[in-house]
Parts: structure tokens; sequence; C-alpha cells
């Protein structure tokens, strides 16, 4: 087995069914680089792949620089509010006509020669282009597109792949959908009052994938994040912050599930919910005084539905394989090396509430991310180099695999318990199909 792996990588004859196997994964898939070229095609070339939300970009004219793989893209907004993802390399040599994160622009000019492109993508001008002769066309340099774009109540994504962008989105989300309606549901219910307010972000010298497997991982919380529970516990007492973590993870009422394409999704409102999860938050200085005012001004019952949308909406929602949902926040995975990646935390506000409202939202959008993510890093970086072991080839993926729980229903989703590798089997299950074959790939 050793010898037929390793000799795949020199050789290019690139065996996945050697690679992910029942209950297990080779090292390759995190740390080599041809296995993430690879991927860079059929995986974020081939699939739907989340850009960003429209309230980022929501008046006209307005742009937010993103990646799909080593891609960058512009995601703009035209000034007849039409969207489009630019890729943002100039169709001269190469370089970036556009070097700002975000902003407002209706042209975009490249710094190298001042070639000047609408935010439509189109070539607008050319200094000096007569020394380029009669046969030139200044219509054949406009920016690529990524060729196909849809929304789903918001949320932005893209694909070169034909076959998947003739297909409505809704088609690649499956039952995901449902579950970002609850996502929506818990943050107001009415997606345009929905708005992305700042990101976090982390530089992981790790494979994305170390990120991606996380994501729906219940087991580990008690250990990784064990720190945090127990500060927690000698501050505040029981029944604080996530302590319905701490023990019994194979038999809690949360659970995880396997939604199809890649997606998965781990519940944790069972416990988060089973009373009041504002309740249930750390103390926050301040927020006292915000419950009073918000009680007399909206009366309890909306002030509650307020309050209780702070604390996150209790789902870690994996939309294969760049977009996770983790409380109120949505973090993006970007893979730009086969050892680094770019990881960010977007905190999101309601436009249906108060200010008061929104400062507590973000001091919890702030909390795990500063106490509890530099846990999960130092896993993501850990077993990364763990993985170059070059003698020590396999990561295990079996938990619960032959323990008989697992059920399925008639939708073909699959539920466990949260401690299960469910997620990574799933996901990998997509990756292998992806990667089994090259993608027809269209530039607009
Ligand atoms: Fe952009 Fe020359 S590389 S104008
Ligand atoms: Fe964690």
């Amino acid at each position: 087995m050793t010898t037929k792996v390793e000799d795949a990588v020199e050789t290019d004859t690139l065996c996945w069914d050697d690679r992910v196997q029942r209950g297990r994964v080779h090292r390759s898939l995190y740390v080599d680089r041809d296995v993430f070229d690879i991927e860079q095609r059929r995986i974020f070339g081939a699939t739907w792949i989340y850009l960003a939300h429209e309230s980022e970009i929501a008046d006209p004219n307005s742009f937010v620089v993103r990646q799909i793989g080593p891609r960058p893209i512009i995601v703009t907004r035209d000034s007849e509010h039409r969207i489009h993802a630019l890729i943002n390399r100039c169709t001269h040599r190469g370089a970036s006509v556009c070097r700002a994160a975000a902003g407002n622009k209706k042209y975009f000019t490249c710094g190298y020669h001042g070639w000047t492109f609408e935010n439509n993508g189109k070539c607008a001008n050319i200094p000096l282009h007569e020394a380029y002769g009669s046969e030139f066309r200044q219509s054949d340099y406009d920016l690529g597109c990524v060729p196909y774009l849809a929304s789903y109540r918001g949320f932005i994504f893209g694909t070169f792949n034909p076959e998947k962008g003739e297909l409505p989105l809704t088609d690649h989300l499956g039952p995901a959908a449902d579950r970002m309606d609850e996502w929506i549901a818990h943050n107001g219910g009415d997606h345009k009052l929905i708005q992305v307010a700042g990101a976090q972000r982390f530089l992981v010298n790790g494979n994305w994938k170390c990120i991606y497997d996380n994501a729906g991982d219940g087991y580990h919380p008690e250990y990784s994040h064990q720190s945090l529970l127990r500060m927690t516990q000698e501050r505040n007492g029981e029944g604080k912050d996530l302590d319905y973590f701490a023990g019994g993870i194979d038999v809690t009422p949360m659970y995880s599930e396997s939604l199809g394409n890649g997606h998965t999704f781990l519940d944790q409102r069972p416990c988060m919910y089973d009373g009041s999860a504002f309740e249930r938050q750390r103390p926050q200085p301040g927020r006292e005084a915000v419950v009073e005012t918000l009680n007399v001004e909206f009366g309890e019952e909306r002030a509650n539905e307020m309050l209780e949308s702070v604390p996150g909406a209790g789902m870690n929602l994996s939309i294969f394989p760049s977009l996770l949902f983790i409380g109120n926040q949505l973090q993006v995975v970007t893979p730009l090396s086969v050892d680094r990646t770019d990881l960010s935390w977007y905190a999101t506000s309601r436009r249906d509430v108060p200010d008061s409202v929104n400062t507590i939202r973000l001091r919890t959008q702030e909390d795990f991310p500063i106490f509890g993510e530099v846990d999960d890093n130092s896993n993501f970086e850990s077993c990364f180099n763990g993985m170059r072991v070059p003698e020590m080839e396999w990561v295990d993926i079996s938990r619960h695999l032959d323990t008989g729980v697992e059920n399925i229903d008639e939708a073909g989703v699959v539920r466990a318990p949260i401690s299960s590798d469910l997620h990574m089997r799933s996901y990998y299950k997509e990756w292998k199909r992806l990667m089994s074959r090259e993608p027809e790939m269209v530039v607009k």
C-alpha cells in the first residue's frame, strides 16, 4: 500500500480509491502539492463556491475582493445593480486591476500600464492603443468573469463549471438550503435585513482541509477547549456557554447530519436552546441596561426575540468546500497554498434591531474567535505538521463507522451522534467524486 500511494504521487497516476479508504484517508491529501493543484481545478473550479453576501455590495458600484482557490476575484455590483465576479487579472500581462479589499468604483485601472476596465469587466480604455495595429480589437481584452453566478437568499455563489452552473443552485445545496433558512429565521427571518459586518482574519499554517475537518467535529470541544470550559465554570458556575459539550457527547440530544454533496450539519440547538440561550451566555458588561430599555421600548416578546438571536444560531453548517456557518458568523476557508489557508470569520448584524442589540451581538461574535479559535488553529497547524511524517501515512476518520448508530431518512439525510466522523466521511465522498475527473471549465 505504501509503495502504491507514494508511487502514485511521483508518477502522477492518482489513485483516489487508494487514498480515501473506509475509515481512513492518506496524509498526501493534506501535504502533497500536486493534490493541492488538482483540487484547485477539480474542486474549486468545478463546484459552486461561496463568494460574498449581497449586503457587502449593497450599493451600486460597490465591490469586495475574494478568491476562488488561487484565482483573485472582484465581486462587483454595477450601476444597474447587476452582480459580477471579475477575475482580478489584467488581460494585458496579468497584474491585479484592483488592489483594495473593498470599495466603490465604476472603473478599475491597472497600475502597471494603465489599462482600464468597467466594473462589469468590459475593457474601457487602453492607453496609446494605436500602436497595437489595425487588427487589434479592444473588446477581446475584457476581464475574465466567473461565468455562472447565483444567489440563495443573499448568499452569492459562483462556478466555472457549466455542468453545475446550468443547474439551479438549490439542487446543489439540497437539504442544506433548509438549514440556511433556519439560520436566517434565527436572525430575524428576512434575509435582506442581515448585514455582514466586518471580519476577523486568521492565517493558518496548514492545509485548508484541516479546518474543514474540524467544522463539524463535536468530539473535540471537551478536550481542545478545556481551558475555556473550565474558566467559564469556575467563574460563572454550571449551565453557561458551551458546557453541554462536557461529558456525554455520544448520547447528547445534539446530532450531526450528512446533507449530501459534501455539506454537513451539527445541531447544538437541542442543548443550547433548551432554555434561554441568552441567559446561558457568560456575563457581558452593560447588557442588563440594554435588556431593561428594550423591554420598555418594545415589550417583552419582541425584546426576547431580538435578544435570543444574540447568542448564535447553535448551528455548525458546512457548505462544501469553503463556507461554514458557525453561530451567527460565516466562516470562509480560502486555500492559498498546500500549507497556508486564510480563515475569515465574518460577523453579522441585523438591520431590524437597535444598535444596542447589534453591539452585544458583536461582542458575542468576538468571544469565540478570541477565546476558542486559538485552540482550534493550534490543532490545525499541529495536525498538519503531523501529516508531514512520511512513515505514518493514515488519518483516521472511523469514529462511529461500525457502531450502528447512523440513521437515514427518506430524503437521504444521514444522522449520527455529534462525536461521529460522519462529517469527514461525507465530504470525502464528494471530494473523491469530484477529484476523479477533470471538469469542463469556462471563463466568460
Ligand atoms: Fe495591466 Fe499592463 S499589466 S496594463
Ligand atoms: Fe473548536
